[in-house]
């Protein structure tokens, strides 16, 4: 794991940036670090959101067949992608794309590939190429503008007919500490023009690219151990979340919420905490699908 500390003086920080032992970032627009630790947090994420939907990775009524191709954008370690290959025929063409390469797979199946790319412009030979393609929180990655063109280009690529798949995250609650800490993050998304609300945007793009057929599903993830291990799961994936937006947050000087490292961490331990003591700590996470019109192009 690559440690760098992030001294004010640095021409790339804010000039009240606060010192700290910084994590490895992608860019400074998207605010989790691309790093070892991420990998296993991705992991222990997946589990938890197929748990929560009931073992289910593909919600989308699509019927893939032999010849057809799956695309996932923002595949980070590719860990779907991995899982849903037990799932698909091996004559289906599977391919991750995503801005930064470091947390690829190092093995995976001869009919899955990843490439470099970000979802705001796909390749222009992709169009009318996929039948299904899934993408799963880019929601500390996209600002308004990104989330309008990403949905135009995935149902570009979609063949006409084709599904696509959106899993987003909601809003969380618990008690004062992780309202403090909530208002925080969105201060750090404003900053950076992300969209932390998104879900609530995500069926009126569709709909705006095209799109039809458009249905969601929504499940609330209990935060903390008073829920047993899939609360203790739970807490520990989005306390991973939030924990990793140290840098981005304190680079900004701590916008007005904190003064040090020390700070931060003990107002996350404090919302761990909260978590841990407070029953019905949850957040919410929704799964979208929608169709790309059998008689567009
Ligand atoms: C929170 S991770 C989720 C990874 C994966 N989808 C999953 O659920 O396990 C978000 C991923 O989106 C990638 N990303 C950020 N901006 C992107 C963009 N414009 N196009 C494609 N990928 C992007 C990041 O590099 C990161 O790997």
């Amino acid at each position: 794991m690559t440690i760098t500390v992030t001294a004010p003086s640095s021409k790339f920080t804010h000039p009240s940036a606060i010192q700290h032992v910084a994590r490895t970032y992608t860019s400074d627009q998207y605010v989790l670090p691309s790093d070892e630790e991420e990998r296993k947090r991705l992991h222990l994420q997946h589990r938890l959101l197929r748990h929560t939907f009931e073992d289910r990775l593909i919600l989308a009524p699509v019927e893939l067949v032999d010849g057809d191709a799956v695309l996932e954008c923002g595949t980070g370690s590719g860990i779907w992608l991995l899982d849903a290959a037990q799932q698909i025929t091996a004559n289906v063409d599977m391919h991750g794309i995503d801005i930064e390469s470091r947390l690829f797979p190092r093995s995976h199946p001869s009919n899955m590939s990843f490439s470099k790319a970000s979802v705001t412009s796909l390749p222009s030979e992709w169009t009318s190429t996929f039948a299904f393609v899934h993408q799963r929180l880019l929601v500390a990655a996209l600002q308004k503008p990104d989330w309008e063109r990403a949905i135009g280009e995935m149902h570009r690529v979609l063949t006409p007919g084709g599904w696509v798949q959106l899993d987003e995250v909601g809003s969380w609650k618990a008690g004062p500490t992780t309202a403090f800490h909530q208002t925080l993050v969105q201060q750090l998304f404003r900053a950076k023009g992300l969209v932390l609300d998104c879900a609530t945007y995500i069926p009126a793009m569709l709909e705006q690219a095209g799109f039809v057929n458009i249905s969601v599903q929504e499940r609330s993830i209990p935060l903390g151990k008073w829920a047993g291990n899939h609360g203790a799961d739970g807490a520990a994936n989005f306390i991973g979340v939030f924990r990793a937006m140290k840098t981005p947050i304190l680079k900004a000087g701590g916008l007005g919420f904190v003064q040090s490292e020390a700070e931060f961490d003990t107002l996350l331990d404090k919302v761990e905490r909260e978590w841990d003591q407070t029953k019905g700590a949850e957040i919410k996470f929704y799964i979208f699908s929608a169709q790309k019109a059998s008689s567009s192009l």
